[in-house]
């Protein structure tokens, strides 16, 4: 810092010299500012080791935002497991718990960095002027994605833009600022962090704090997704246990628009497509068909999952009675007469697996209608959007 203050205070007559308009006033109190920036946290060693742990933290968001983004929208070529069951609920978990335990990383990085703002000469050459601006598409990507994610599962949509287009697209904008942003600065990194300074003190303990607080919030979240640690998910948005049949909803059949379909005794449960036979099936008919239980999470997107047990009929057995290849795709269709979740694939992985059902019944009741009665579809390593809830059809492709 005190380097900082000298090399200012040499640059302020040339600048007004080359700046005649200027006024000497203006400089002046642009060198006061700088002066009062006395502590010494406002260096390059705390900001290395809070861009550091920042860099990891936004990677880890990327990589387990991409498994989000491609296990909903996976190109031609992808089949993702049904295995491990827990999977999606983990990434997700850490992704969105992960990125609210950032927050306080990257406000103390803005904190320690933010007298650069006022650095006179704001570059020393042009190649530092241009390494200087790119620092701001890197802030602004950084803040989008943090407050607009929040505000996400907070379910306050303030925006008028699609959340999760433009939540994804910012993730490439912030990964390539964040990789130049680390080549321009891995030698004060490495400079920094392998030596040991005389006068840690103070440093150790801003860092420390600033890690106490992820610490915190983390404690205080990652109950949403871990129901161990349920009862101490006070800053949560939702807590796993909470909902009718013990069951958290995110959207209700009234929102859905499908309480008069879904109570119709005419209901039935049609298979059609490439099939050797097509089916309609009323719930007796299910209900005729071998009785499974499993023990599986709903996994949402925004974080939160709760364990629960959903009684039915394996879904496989469905096909398989209609005579379907092995190696079929299957969509699954709701009642819901429009939306995005309104139907969703599912790939010879899941549908296969033993643990996917048709579900009829969840923790020992008939399905409520929120939960998606007359039946729903549960898979193990999915995300909650692909659970889809008041199926009437079941199509092979
Ligand atoms: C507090 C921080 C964050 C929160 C609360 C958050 C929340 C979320 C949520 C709720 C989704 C699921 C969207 C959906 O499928 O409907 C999501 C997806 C995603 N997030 Fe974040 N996020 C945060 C930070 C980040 C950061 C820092 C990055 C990038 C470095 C990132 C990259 C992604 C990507 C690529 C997706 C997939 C989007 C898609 O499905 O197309 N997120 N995030």
């Amino acid at each position: 810092m005190v380097r900082r203050r000298a090399s200012l205070t040499r640059a302020v007559p040339a600048v007004s010299r080359a700046v005649p308009a200027v006024s000497r006033a203006v400089l002046e109190e642009v060198r006061g500012l700088q002066g009062r920036f006395t502590s010494r946290l406002h260096d390059e060693r705390v900001a290395s080791w809070l861009g550091l742990a920042l860099g990891v933290s936004f990677l880890v968001s990327f990589a387990t935002g991409l498994v989000s983004h491609f296990m909903q929208h996976p190109p031609g070529w992808m089949r993702w497991p049904s295995r491990p069951v827990n999977l999606y609920r983990f990434t997700q978990g850490i992704h969105v718990i992960g990125g609210l335990a950032t927050v306080p990383l990257l406000l103390a990085k803005l904190w320690t960095v933010y007298p650069n703002l006022l650095r006179w000469p704001p570059a020393a050459s042009a190649a530092h002027g241009v390494r200087r601006l790119l620092v701001f598409p890197l802030v602004a990507a950084a803040l989008f994605q943090l407050v607009t994610g929040i505000m996400n599962i907070a379910y306050w949509y303030a925006f008028r833009f699609y959340f999760t287009t433009a939540h994804y697209w910012t993730a490439y904008v912030l990964a390539g600022a964040l990789l130049i942003h680390v080549a321009n600065e891995w030698p004060t990194v490495r400079r920094t962090v392998m030596t040991r300074p005389q006068d840690a003190v103070g440093r150790r303990a801003f860092l420390g704090t600033v890690a106490a607080a992820s610490g915190v919030i983390t404690l205080t979240t990652v109950g949403e997704a871990y129901s161990p640690l349920a009862r101490l998910a006070v800053l949560a948005p939702r807590r796993p246990g909470l909902g009718p049949q013990g069951l958290p909803v995110n959207k209700s059949a009234a929102h859905a628009g499908v309480t008069v379909l879904a109570r119709d005794p005419g209901w039935r449960l049609t298979v059609t497509g490439r099939v050797e036979r097509e089916l309609s099936l009323s719930p007796a008919g299910l209900r005729e068909l071998p009785a499974r239980t499993v023990r599986l999470p709903i996994t949402c997107v925004e974080g939160w999952s709760a364990q629960a047990t959903w009684e039915g009929v394996r879904l496989r057995d469905v096909l398989r009675m209609a005579g379907v290849d092995d190696d079929a795709r299957v969509r699954v269709e709701s009642l819901e007469p429009g939306g995005l979740y309104r139907t969703s694939e599912v790939d010879p992985p899941h549908w296969r697996d033993p643990l996917t059902l048709l579900a009829l019944g969840l923790n020992g009741e008939q399905l409520d209608l929120d939960h998606g009665y007359p039946c729903r579809l549960i898979a193990p390593n999915r995300p909650g959007v692909m659970q889809t809830k008041w199926v009437h059809r079941v199509v092979v492709s």
